[in-house]
């Protein structure tokens, strides 16, 4: 019997990449639904999918990640960050194993030395407060999650600041690029399959080691350092791009200085490898048309 799971908010950059690997998996049916399909605020619907499909996991991928509109957009960022997360874990509760993704935002940046999943969170902005408050919720009312918190999440979809990069490249003859932020890329399409790998993992070992880990690229970078990287990559050598404070680029939310996210942890629980972040970007770039 194949085993179903369950891929929410699966338009999105994560869900997609989940979709676009999951033929590979044989012994795994999947249903993927976004809103449309399947709208994470209405309890009773998620109930009834899950009766329905005898769904056994759930891969959370859904979110508000709009990071600046948050801000003023409160209340549907707690909606579909805190109570949309609550819906699952009360929907789930001992049926199906949940998946669910979350931030880096979680943190205050203040730190000097990568996060681990025991360091005290202290989020600065609507949406890490409403990221940090899904987790907690999740983990009051469905203790038997695993919780993954991610970084600087790029795909072959939707928007992100590799494409933004590249877009900006061609037009500009000069960018100026934040280089006192410092974190680690993550390439979604890796994060979909150290995830597949996580339930395979539990399947083959008859356990689900519940609780927060984090995982993004390997080694570290500043906005900049990356913006250098894809430019190069992407062979655009028309555009300077140059070095600049924070405090010069002001945006509605305030985001850590320093997020780069410690993956011992699920490293060694679930055997992952973890490719560095120019390797994962380099690998990006080979596919996607730009
Ligand atoms: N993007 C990043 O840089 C980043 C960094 C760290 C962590 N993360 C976390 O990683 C996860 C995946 O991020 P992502 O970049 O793949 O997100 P994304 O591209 O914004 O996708 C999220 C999806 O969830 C859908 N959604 C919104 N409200 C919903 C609801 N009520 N019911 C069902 N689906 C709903 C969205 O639909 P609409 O588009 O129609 O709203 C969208 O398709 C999220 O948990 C995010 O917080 C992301």
């Amino acid at each position: 019997m194949p085993k179903n799971i369950l891929v929410t908010g699966a338009n999105g950059q994560l869900g997609s990449e989940i979709r676009e690997i999951a033929s590979g998996y044989a012994g795994f049916r999947f249903f993927f639904t976004d809103i449309r399909e399947l709208d994470l605020s209405d309890k009773s619907k998620i109930t009834d999918f899950i009766d329905k499909n005898k769904v056994e996991y759930v891969v959370n991928c859904a979110a508000y990640t709009a990071v600046d509109k948050a801000e003023d957009d409160v209340e549907i960022c707690y909606l579909v960050n805190r109570d949309c997360v609550k819906n699952l874990a009360e929907a789930t509760l001992n049926k199906a194993k949940i998946i669910h993704i979350s931030t880096d935002y979680v943190f205050d940046g203040k730190g000097h030395r990568p996060y681990t999943e025991a360091d005290g969170t202290n989020p600065q902005s609507i949406y890490g407060k409403s990221k940090l408050e899904g987790e907690q919720v999740l983990m009051n009312i469905h203790p038997e999650s695993i919780i993954i918190r991610t970084a600087w999440l790029y795909s072959a979809f939707g928007n992100n600041f590799v494409k933004t990069m590249i877009k900006l490249g061609r037009e500009r003859n000069s960018l100026n690029v934040v280089s006192d932020q410092k974190g680690t890329p993550t390439y979604a399409a890796d994060l979909a399959k150290a995830i597949l790998s996580i339930i395979l993992f539990t399947e083959m070992h008859q356990s689900f080691p519940a609780g927060i880990y984090h995982y993004s690229n390997e080694g570290e970078c500043s906005w900049y350092d990356f913006c250098l990287e894809i430019h190069k990559l992407a062979g655009i050598n028309t555009c300077r791009i140059s070095p600049v404070d924070t405090s010069d680029y002001p945006t509605k939310a305030s985001r850590p200085m320093y997020s780069v996210l410690d993956k011992t942890k699920i490293k060694s629980v679930f055997q992952l490898e973890i490719p560095g972040w120019k390797i994962s970007l380099e690998k990006f770039m080979a596919i996607i048309n730009y």
